[in-house]
């Protein structure tokens, strides 16, 4: 892809070891993954599904194939600590966890997921003295805290739990750790979750099928490739402290994102209705890039066109089927 190549860059020589992503089989993994391999970074993957289909949207097979991955529960403290150990792992970037509507079917594997999942990942960290820790956080903590005005979500009071427990592991056992809080993420590879629908409808486009996005209103425009890259920015050194950031990227309407659209591909037919998404979106980057550097940007009319773009590729080589779009 272009821009990780241009703008979502990291360098192997600011690595001490094997960066360990969980969750590398989704969206943002993957881009992360990609942002590591091609820097030449030793990675290691755990994810509970064996499927590499997202990261092959963005990284050729050889050098996905040899990426060891291990398929296993996040919430499994024992497969955690293994992996960790027997991968001398030194980063980790920990995005496994179940979103909104499958932390809402099922709460308790959302908590277990979610919560004990990250309770494993900072223990590990413990354990093996590692000092650079990034984990997602969302947008929808914002939603947890008493008398917010935003949704309170199971998903949100779990990413919450997750930022208080991480404080705590910095205050009892100086293990450090960067949350993130990232708003709408769109591009290649997103595919499931509440919020997804901003990248169904540029697949829509590409593919010349109608598309109705179920909400409208404020969203942020967060490219997948920019939040990835921020991850590996935060692990690309060793940190102090517990801090929690939101990353926000390009706040702005779904109607000016599908203007947008229509602007690169005007036989697209895609449109928003329903209300506005319950989280705020007015949110600054600015203290992220400010605490841990650089990490590129872009912006959303480039964001979408390159997603555009990289799915009509896709379409074309039959690895994205259109018939996924609903
Ligand atoms: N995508 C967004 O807009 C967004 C916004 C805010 C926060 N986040 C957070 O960022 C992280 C990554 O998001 P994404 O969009 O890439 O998610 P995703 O749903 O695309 O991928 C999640 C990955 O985690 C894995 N996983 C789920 N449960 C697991 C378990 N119990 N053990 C091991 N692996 C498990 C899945 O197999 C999948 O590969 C998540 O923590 C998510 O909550 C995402």
């Amino acid at each position: 892809m272009d821009s990780l190549s241009n703008v979502f860059v990291t360098e192997a020589s600011r690595f001490d070891g094997p960066v360990l992503v969980t969750g590398a089989g989704g969206c943002i993994g993957s881009w992360a993954l990609a942002i590591l391999t091609r820097a030449g970074v030793p990675v290691v993957v755990l994810d509970a599904s064996e499927s590499k289909r997202r990261p092959r949207l963005l990284i050729d097979d050889p050098t996905l194939d040899a990426v060891p991955w291990v398929v296993a529960d996040i919430a499994d403290t024992e497969a955690v600590e293994r992996t960790v150990a027997e991968h001398r792992v030194r980063a980790i970037v920990h995005l496994a966890a179940l979103q909104v509507p499958f932390c809402k079917a099922d709460p308790v594997a959302g908590a277990r997921a979610n919560v004990v999942g990250t309770v494993n990942v900072l223990e590990s960290a413990r354990r093996h003295g590692i000092r650079r820790v990034a984990y997602a956080s969302s947008i929808a903590a914002h939603g947890a805290d008493e008398n917010a005005p935003w949704l309170a979500t199971l998903y949100g009071a779990y990413k919450r739990c997750d930022e208080m427990i991480a404080r705590v592991y910095w205050q009892d056992w100086q293990v450090p750790s960067v949350g993130m809080r990232p708003g709408v993420v769109y591009g290649i590879g997103r595919d499931q979750g509440m919020t997804s629908k901003t990248t169904v409808a540029i697949l829509a486009a590409a593919a010349g099928r109608d598309y109705s996005v179920p909400f409208r209103g404020p969203t942020s425009w967060l490219y997948a490739g920019e939040v990835a890259s921020a991850f590996v920015q935060a692990v690309a050194t060793e940190r102090e402290g517990a801090a929690v950031f939101d990353c926000n990227g390009v706040p702005a309407s779904v109607e000016a994102g599908l203007e947008h659209l229509r602007r690169l591909e005007p036989a697209a037919r895609v449109e928003a209705t329903g209300s506005a998404l319950p989280f705020p979106f007015d949110l600054s980057d600015d203290p992220l890039r400010a605490y841990i550097g650089d990490y590129g940007r872009i912006s959303m009319q480039d964001g979408i066109a390159e997603t555009l773009g990289a799915f009509r590729a896709l379409l074309d080589a039959g690895k994205v089927d259109a018939d996924s779009i609903a």
